[in-house]
């Protein structure tokens, strides 16, 4: 069973989130969507939340489930048996942060990280840019699924 952990804070869950999920859940027999529960960062949405949401938007894909974790990323993995991390790499800054991530992780515990490139239509997304033209009204259809367009407009304008 050749398992992957997609790790992230997911706040919301955008479709470049997605892409590289359902890419993931292509290359290997299961895929584990790992929501971090982070008490130092204020969310928008509760880690329950973000877990039904994300529960949702991968129902389609038979070999995704979705947990939450604290504490370090490794630590899930080798309670879990998953050997290695896919990440979504959109540019370059990106690759500068991941692949010290990926090496103390390697380091850490021997985890192997794949980095995989997001899709190009994706590669300016971010849920926090995606919160803040919501917040102000801005169109974010298309950014992200459906559902999140819905709880993002319902959670934002109140
Ligand atoms: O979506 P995010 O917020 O960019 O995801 C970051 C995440 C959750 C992948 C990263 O912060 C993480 O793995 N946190 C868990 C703590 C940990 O293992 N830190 C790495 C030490 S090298």
């Amino acid at each position: 069973m050749r398992r992957v952990v997609c790790p992230g804070s997911f706040d919301p869950i955008t479709n470049g989130h997605l892409d590289i999920i359902g890419r993931a859940a292509r290359l290997y027999d299961e895929v584990t969507v790992a929501v971090l529960i982070n008490v130092e960062k204020s969310s928008l949405f509760t880690v329950d939340e973000r877990i039904e949401v994300l529960r949702t938007v991968t129902k389609d894909f038979p070999n995704v489930n979705v947990r939450k974790f604290h504490g370090l990323l490794v630590d899930f993995c080798r309670q879990n048996d998953i050997p290695a991390i896919v990440k979504g790499i959109r540019v370059v800054s990106d690759f500068d942060y991941e692949l010290q991530m990926a090496q103390l992780n390697y380091r850490l515990s021997g985890v192997e990280t794949l980095f995989m490139p997001t899709n190009p239509e994706y590669s300016f997304l971010s849920s926090s840019r995606v919160k803040e033209i919501a917040r102000y009204g801005g169109d974010v259809s298309g950014l992200v699924p459906d559902l999140v367009h819905k709880l993002l407009i319902e959670r934002l304008r109140g």
